[in-house]
């Protein structure tokens, strides 16, 4: 299956196959998405069947902004606060579901909450408002992989199980949305992602921390994992080693998330880097300390979980 230009005639053949319950990959700024009509039941089991996702996983509902939102999900001020100062954008909010959503229970694994995000990526925003309905999507990746931040990526992983990935270009954000639950009590950050902690709580105040138990599978301990294993904190690469740079005193020659130690840079090209990295077929991975400050902490979170031992 191929990639198609995000023009008019590739938008409509992707609203096209939505409606008949296909599966699509499509652009966001944070990551590609493997994109289903929420509402179908149907087409979000297909997500689960191409991914070999444990069904479990609750999905983000995407929509084009918070009106279209609140018809799914009822927001607390907290919530408000955060879509109107980060939609539309690398946020995810999970907040109480409306019984009259037409979200199928599915796509929420039939919990009393649901996960809303408004990209802002323009393909993402156009596929959605032709389509009308609220898209399931969860990255375009197979279970426990890397997340794609191009349609190259997508159709390598899952080209079979779609019927097209619409272009995008490369993601701009290059890691996934961070998720806040606006539930009750303080709003929870459930995953650090594309908005950085000192952002999110500039706006609503301290975040508490996530329950206990797994709330997210993007919580699981290993996740988002390439084939080599990982060294973290790696001041340089030891023999046979590949080498994941970041900063201005890495190793030349590396490949280098930000020469200059920006960490939105680093965000962007991190999955890409270990991608590449991964394809030269190392057994390891050794990876430079990377500051917690902002999208640090994001990008730390998918560096732990790709290290941490493969069930
Ligand atoms: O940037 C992103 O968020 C990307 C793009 C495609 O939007 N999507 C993404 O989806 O990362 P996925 O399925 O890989 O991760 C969604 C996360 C999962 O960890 C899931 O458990 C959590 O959202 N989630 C969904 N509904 C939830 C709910 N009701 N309560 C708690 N967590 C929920
Ligand atoms: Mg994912």
């Amino acid at each position: 299956v191929g990639i198609r230009a995000a023009d008019e005639a590739g938008i409509e053949a992707a609203v096209g196959a939505l409606r008949q319950g296909q599966l699509i990959g499509l652009p966001t700024e944070t990551v590609y998405g493997l994109a289903a009509d929420a509402t179908d039941p149907a087409a979000v089991a297909r997500i689960y069947a191409a991914k070999g996702r444990p069904q479990f996983n609750p999905l983000i509902s995407h929509v084009p902004d918070l009106a279209a939102a609140e018809t799914h999900g009822i927001f607390n001020a907290a919530a408000l606060a955060l879509a109107q100062a980060f939609w539309p954008g690398p946020l995810t909010l999970v907040v109480p579901r409306r019984p009259t959503s037409p979200v199928a229970e599915l796509a929420c694994a039939g919990l009393a909450t649901i996960a809303l995000r408004a990209p802002a990526h323009p393909v993402a925003q156009a596929v959605l408002r032709a389509f009308g309905n609220p898209l399931a999507a969860p990255s375009a990746n197979l279970s426990g992989r890397l997340s794609p931040t191009t349609a190259a990526d997508v159709v390598a992983e899952l080209g079979d199980r779609i019927a097209l990935a619409l272009e995008g270009g490369a993601a701009r954000v290059g890691l996934e949305s961070s998720i806040v639950a606006c539930v009750e009590g303080a709003p929870r950050l459930l995953r650090p992602g594309g908005v950085s902690r000192e952002a999110l709580e500039a706006v609503v105040g301290r975040l508490a921390a996530p329950g206990a138990g797994i709330e997210a599978p993007g919580m699981l301990a290993s996740h988002y994992a390439p084939r080599a294993k990982l060294r973290l904190d790696a001041v340089s690469p030891l023999p046979g080693e590949a080498f994941l740079a970041f900063g201005p005193t890495a190793a030349a020659g590396a490949l280098n998330l930000s020469p200059t130690g920006d960490l939105t840079e680093a965000a962007a090209n991190l999955y890409a880097f270990l991608r590449r990295l991964d394809a030269q077929g190392p057994a390891m991975i050794a990876v430079a300390p990377i500051p917690y400050a902002g999208l640090g902490e994001a990008i730390r979170d998918r560096l732990v979980r790709a290290a941490a031992p493969r069930p």
